[in-house]
C-alpha cells in the first residue's frame, strides 16, 4: 500500500470514529469508560472464590471451617475456600464434587445466579459462613458477591459432567496455548515445576482449570482471560488436555 493511500485510509477511518462519537454523545472520558469495566473485578471475584487468603490482607483462616461437611475429607484451612465447598464449577454435591476426594455434601451456588449482590454479601456475613469484614474489605466482599451473580459460567455447556469431554477445538486451542500460555508453562506444559503438568491438571480437573483460564492464578502474574470471547478458554482447555501428564 502506498504512503499516501494509508494516510487517507487513516485520516477518514478518524473522522468515522469521531462522527460515531459526536452521534452518540460519547466521549472517551477514563471515568466513563472505567465506569462500565466490570471483567476485572469479575476476574478479582474468581481469584478470591479461589485461594482468597492469599491475596487478602485481612484475617487468615485458622482451623476447619465450621460448616464444611462431616463427611469430607479435608481439613484446615483450605476449608475456608468457595471452591472446597461449592465446587470448580459452582455445582458443589451436584457436580464433580459429588464424589471423590473433595466430596463436599454442601449445595451449589448456581442458584445464586442474578442474584442481588447485596444479597450475597449478607449471605457470605450469615452464620453459615461467618465471614466478616475481619477476612474481606468492603471491595472484596464487593468483587465476591459480583462474581457469584454475574461471573458464573454455566460449565456444563462445555464439560460433560461424566466423561470430562470437553466441547472445544484443540487445534485452535493449540495456537492460543502457544502463544498465549506456554511462555511460563512451556510448548509441553511441564516448564513450572512447583506444579504438576499441566496435561494432568487439566485431564484431572477441567472445571478448575476453566476456572483458572478464565480468572488467572491468585498472586501470580498469570492472565485471565475472561475479556475474550469464552471460546477461546474452552479451545485452550480442549488443548491442555492433550499435553502429556
Ligand atoms: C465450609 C463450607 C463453605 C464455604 C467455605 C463457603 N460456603 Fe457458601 N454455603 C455453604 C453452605 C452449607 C450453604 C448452604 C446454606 C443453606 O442452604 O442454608 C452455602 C450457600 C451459599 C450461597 C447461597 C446459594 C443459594 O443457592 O442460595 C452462596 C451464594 C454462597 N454460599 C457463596 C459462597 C462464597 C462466595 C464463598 C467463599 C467466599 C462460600 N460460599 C464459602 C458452605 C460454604
Ligand atoms: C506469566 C506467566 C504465566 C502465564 C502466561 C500463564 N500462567 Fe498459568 N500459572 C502461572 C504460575 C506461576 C502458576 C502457579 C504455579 C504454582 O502454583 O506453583 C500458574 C498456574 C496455573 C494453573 C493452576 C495450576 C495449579 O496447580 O493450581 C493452571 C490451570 C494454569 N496456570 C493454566 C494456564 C493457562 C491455560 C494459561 C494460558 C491461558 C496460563 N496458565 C498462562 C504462570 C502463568
Amino acid at each position: 500500500m502506498t504512503k499516501c493511500l494509508q494516510k487517507i485510509l487513516v485520516r477518514s477511518f478518524g473522522c468515522l470514529l469521531a462522527a460515531a462519537f459526536a452521534m452518540t454523545g460519547m466521549s472517551l472520558a477514563p471515568s466513563a469508560v472505567s465506569a462500565q469495566e466490570v471483567q476485572s473485578k469479575l476476574v478479582f471475584g474468581g481469584q478470591l472464590y479461589d485461594k482468597w487468603y492469599k491475596i487478602t490482607s485481612g484475617k487468615l483462616p485458622k482451623g476447619t471451617h465450621k460448616s464444611y461437611g462431616k463427611k469430607g475429607k479435608k481439613s484446615g484451612k483450605a476449608t475456608w475456600r468457595c471452591k472446597e465447598c461449592h465446587g470448580w464449577d459452582y455445582k458443589g454435591k451436584d457436580g464433580a464434587y459429588g464424589k471423590g476426594s473433595h466430596f463436599s455434601g454442601i449445595k451449589g451456588i448456581r442458584g445464586a445466579v442474578g442474584m442481588d449482590p447485596a444479597k450475597v454479601v449478607s449471605i457470605l456475613k450469615d452464620e453459615t459462613h461467618a465471614f466478616s469484614e475481619k477476612y474481606f474489605s468492603p471491595d472484596e466482599f464487593d468483587a465476591l458477591a459480583l462474581f457469584v451473580s454475574k461471573g458464573q459460567v454455566d460449565m456444563d455447556k462445555y464439560i460433560y459432567l461424566a466423561t470430562k469431554k470437553v466441547k472445544g477445538d484443540s487445534s485452535r486451542g493449540m495456537a492460543f496455548y502457544n502463544t498465549v500460555c506456554a511462555n511460563c508453562h512451556g510448548k509441553d506444559g511441564k516448564k513450572i515445576d512447583d506444579m504438576p503438568a499441566l496435561g494432568k491438571i487439566a485431564q484431572g480437573n477441567p472445571w478448575e482449570t476453566l476456572h483458572k483460564t478464565l480468572n488467572g492464578q491468585p498472586d501470580e502474574k498469570m492472565p485471565a482471560l475472561r475479556a475474550f470471547p469464552i471460546d477461546v478458554s474452552v479451545d485452550i482447555l480442549a488443548y491442555a488436555m492433550t499435553l502429556p501428564r
